[in-house]
């Protein structure tokens, strides 16, 4: 099934925040395209869909493997947060796509701090949420959240199949049209209600990392800590043999040091 504008639009039309959508046959990065959009001035709610990218991103620098059978979103949002709070657009997302996945799938879904969306221990959707400055005034102006997720079995590269799945694993035919429809819907939800963090405890409870060892790079090589929770900015504190740090998001990845 092909993605259509006009079927997220019908599945949608009772949602306030009816988003504005474009959809490409193929684009560089929906977050590079959405970040252009923004500075021109474009609203609140633009979303750009595309059926594959040349140049997806991933978090921390890295690439994001995007051929077509995928969904490939950035969503323009216009947040009146503190900057402290930007992350939380993040973690309300990995729990609107791990609900939508859920729902449209009708399998388990658990959220790999900070924002990977994990099947059956392999995962399946990576968020990558950009903030960006208004040209002249250098203060924060707004958000792209970039959602990638996996559908078809051509979405997973060869050489990562032992760690990266696809929702087609899980789930005969899925819908793409239905799902975005659905995480914007989740999304949108919580969206409006970003500053009480209440989503975070549904987030602490999908983790997969609470109560696992995992590896933590630092300065000087890594080390290895129990993960005892995550706190309200989404920072994963760790128990370092005593020692009770907080990572922040932005930092780095761990790894779960066994499944
Ligand atoms: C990660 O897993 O590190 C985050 C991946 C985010 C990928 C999505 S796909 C749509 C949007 N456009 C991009 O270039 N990246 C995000």
């Amino acid at each position: 099934m092909e993605i259509q504008k006009e079927e997220i639009e019908k599945m949608l039309a009772d949602v306030k925040h009816l988003p504005e959508i474009l959809v490409l046959a193929d684009t560089d990065s929906t977050n590079r395209v959405g970040k252009e959009m923004a500075r021109a001035g474009a609203k609140e709610g633009t979303l750009i869909v595309a059926l594959s990218q040349s140049g997806g991103r991933g978090r921390l620098g890295r690439t994001f493997f995007s051929p077509k059978g995928g969904i490939y979103m950035s969503l323009l949002l216009r947040p009146s947060l503190p900057m402290e709070h930007f992350l939380r657009i993040t973690t309300a997302a990995a729990v609107a796509v791990a609900r939508a996945v859920e729902k449209v799938t009708g399998k388990e879904t658990g959220i790999k701090w900070v924002n990977d969306i994990f099947m059956n221990g392999k995962k399946v959707c990576g968020i990558l949420c950009e903030a960006g400055t208004g040209a002249e005034t250098q203060k924060t102006e707004f958000a792209v959240l970039g959602i990638g997720i996996n559908v078809r079995k051509q979405t997973v590269p060869e050489e990562l199949k032992d760690i990266v799945g696809c929702l087609e694993d899980f789930s005969e035919e899925v819908n793409p049209n239905l799902l975005i429809a659905q995480v914007l819907r989740e999304f949108f939800g919580m969206y409006e209600k970003l500053s009480e963090s209440s989503y975070m405890e549904e987030y602490k409870k999908r983790s997969v990392l609470i109560g696992k060892t995992v590896t933590v790079p630092d300065e000087r090589g890594t080390y290895t800590a129990l993960v005892t929770d995550i706190d309200e900015e989404g920072r994963l504190v760790v128990d370092a043999k005593g020692e009770i740090r907080r990572i922040g998001a932005g930092e780095v990845s761990v790894r779960l040091t066994e499944k």
